[in-house]
C-alpha cells in the first residue's frame, strides 16, 4: 500500500504521517507539500530518513509535478490535507484559497482518475455548513445539512467537497470526505487560537480575543482526527461523507481562561479586539454516522488533550513564533 499524503508538513498532515508510520509499518508513505508559510520541513525531521517514507516539495496545483509523482510512486490512495487553512488570511486574500483548495483538489483527482486509484480522501471541515445560533444548543449539523459556508476559506473547502462528490458521480472516482471540527495538538502553527494563546500566555503577552469571545467551537484532539481518517480510508464507503467531531463545544473565552489557569497566568492578559468580519457564531456537528458505521469515538478528553498541548508548546520555543495579523 502506497499512501500519498498531501500537505503532510502542516499541522494535521504531519500528525497523520506519524500516526500511520507507527501503526501501519507495512505502508509506504509519500508526502507532497509545497512548504508554504504553514508547512515546515523540520516537522518531519524524525521520519525523513526512514525507509518507506519520501518527502517531495511540490504544489498540488502543478499538474506536471503531480503527474510525475504519480508515475513514479503509483500510489494506491491519496489523503489530501494540502490547503490554505486560515480564515483571517482568506478574508485578506481569497485567491490563493481558490487555487489550492479548489483547483489543486481537481488536479489531484484528475491524476487519481488517470492512474485508477483505490481511494481519494478529501480532508474537509465542519465550517462548510456555516454556523448555528448560540441560543439553540439542540441544533447540530449532519452530513445531510446544506452547505452554507460563510468565509472565503470555508467556501473554498465547500467547493472542493462538491467537486469531489461530482468526480465520484461523474467518473466513479472512489472518493471519501471527512468534515472535522476544530483540531488542537502539537505542530499547529501559532496563528490559530489555541497555540497562539499558549505561546502568548507563556511569554506574558496580551491574549487577543475576538469580540467578546462568545463564539463556540467543537474541539477534537488531532490524534483522534487521524484515527478517524485511517478508519475511513480502510472501511469508509466510496462517495461517503463523514462528520468527525468531539461533542466538545467550548466558548473561545473559556478556552483562553482555561489556558491561563493551567499556566498560572492572570485573566488580565486577555485583550478583547475588534471582531472578525462575518465571524461564525457556533459550529456543532453530529458525528453519529462515523460512530455507528465505523465504531469511531474520540479517545482524548479536552482536559487531557489541552494539558498535553500546553506541555508541548512549553517545551518547543521554536513553535511559538508566527506572523499573524495582530503581531505587535
Ligand atoms: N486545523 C483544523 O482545526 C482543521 C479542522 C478541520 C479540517 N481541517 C482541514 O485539514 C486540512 C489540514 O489543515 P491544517 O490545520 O493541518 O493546515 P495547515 O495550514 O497547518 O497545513 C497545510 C499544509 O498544506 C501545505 N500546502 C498549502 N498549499 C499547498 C499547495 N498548493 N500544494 C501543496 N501543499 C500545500 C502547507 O505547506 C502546509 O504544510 C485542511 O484541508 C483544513 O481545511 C483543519
Amino acid at each position: 500500500m502506497t499512501l500519498l499524503v498531501t500537505g503532510g508538513a502542516g499541522f494535521i498532515g504531519s500528525n497523520f504521517i506519524f500516526y500511520i508510520l507507527e501503526r501501519r509499518p507495512e505502508y509506504r508513505v509519500v508526502c507532497l507539500d509545497k512548504l508554504t508559510y504553514a508547512g515546515r520541513r523540520d516537522t518531519l525531521a524524525a521520519v525523513m530518513e526512514r525507509p518507506g517514507f519520501r518527502f517531495v516539495q511540490a504544489d498540488i496545483c502543478d499538474r506536471g509535478a503531480v503527474n510525475r509523482l504519480f508515475e513514479e510512486e503509483r500510489p494506491d490512495a491519496v489523503v489530501n490535507f494540502a490547503a490554505e487553512s486560515h480564515v483571517d488570511r482568506s478574508i485578506d486574500a481569497p485567491e490563493v484559497f481558490l487555487q489550492t483548495n479548489v483547483l489543486g483538489t481537481a488536479v489531484l483527482m484528475d491524476a487519481c482518475r488517470t492512474h485508477g486509484l483505490a481511494r481519494f480522501h478529501q480532508v474537509s471541515t465542519d465550517e462548510v455548513y456555516g454556523d448555528l445560533p448560540l441560543d439553540r444548543p439542540d441544533l447540530l449539523f449532519t452530513e445531510a445539512s446544506p452547505l452554507r459556508a460563510s468565509s472565503p476559506y470555508s467556501a473554498s473547502k465547500a467547493s472542493g467537497d462538491l467537486l469531489a462528490l461530482a468526480y465520484h458521480r461523474t467518473y466513479g472516482l472512489p472518493v471519501t470526505i471527512s468534515r472535522c471540527s476544530n483540531n488542537y495538538g502539537p505542530y499547529q502553527f501559532a496563528e490559530k487560537l489555541i497555540p497562539l494563546m499558549i505561546s502568548r500566555a507563556l511569554e506574558d503577552r496580551p491574549l487577543p480575543v475576538y469580540g467578546q469571545g462568545l463564539n463556540v467551537r467543537d474541539w477534537l484532539y488531532v490524534e483522534d482526527h487521524c484515527r478517524a481518517i485511517d478508519l475511513i480510508l480502510r472501511r469508509g464507503k466510496p462517495g461517503g461523507v463523514y462528520n468527525v467531531g468531539g461533542r466538545c463545544e467550548m466558548r473561545n473565552i473559556d478556552i483562553v481562561k482555561l489556558i491561563c489557569r493551567e499556566l498560572g497566568k492572570p485573566d488580565s492578559l486577555i485583550a478583547y479586539v475588534e471582531d472578525r468580519k462575518g465571524h461564525d457564531l457556533r459550529y456543532a456537528i453530529d458525528p453519529s454516522r462515523i460512530q455507528n458505521e465505523l465504531g469511531w469515538t474520540p479517545e482524548t478528553g479536552f482536559q487531557d488533550g489541552i494539558r498535553r498541548t500546553i506541555r508541548w508548546y512549553a517545551e518547543r520555543r521554536d513553535w511559538r513564533e508566527g506572523d499573524f495579523p495582530w503581531e505587535e
